[in-house]
């Protein structure tokens, strides 16, 4: 089932999400809506929080065959190294790029789909995406990052977007 997904400046992109610890029929349900919706959307990334359900789950699938999907249940960050800057997007900013840096390596402990726990060292577009999607657990967008200019110009182009759409 797609999802709907929830769009800055929504306050419920501000919850941090709750551990799952086991995973239940009920998180795999929730884990293949959120890829149905990721997939449709297009994305390459998808947090619970941005479809409203306050848990620490993961979606996201960043190769060009869209056969890839990766699931990160209760993820963990147990290293980071370096920093990258990278152009960011997000289903819940449509339309809006902008630059932010971040570790460039990382090792993430997470579960998958199973429940079963696995490690994973990411760099590139893989490290930045599990950092982009994490920050959304804990209630962050990746537009928290920007300048006070840019977040004021951002800010514009909404109000402008809501007025055209009433
Ligand atoms: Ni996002």
């Amino acid at each position: 089932m797609v999802l709907p997904i929830l769009e800055y400046p929504d306050p419920r992109l501000r919850k941090v999400a709750a551990r799952v610890g086991t995973v239940t029929p009920d998180v795999a349900r929730l884990v293949r809506d959120m890829a149905e919706t990721m997939y449709a959307a297009p994305g390459i990334g998808l947090a619970a929080t941005q479809v409203d359900v306050h848990k620490r789950v993961i979606v996201m699938d960043i190769s060009e065959g869209r056969d890839e999907l990766r699931v990160f249940i209760d993820p963990e960050i147990v290293r980071a190294e370096g920093e990258a800057e990278c152009e960011e997007g997000c289903l819940s900013v449509p339309g809006y790029y902008e630059k932010v840096t971040r570790a460039a390596s990382i090792r993430v402990r997470a579960k998958g789909a199973d429940g079963r726990p696995f490690e994973l060292g990411a760099e590139g577009l893989l490290a930045v995406c599990i950092q982009h999607e994490m920050d959304h657990l804990e209630g962050k967008v990746f537009v928290d990052y920007l300048s006070p200019l840019k977040r004021a110009r951002l800010a514009g182009r909404l109000r402008k977007k809501q007025r055209l759409a009433s």
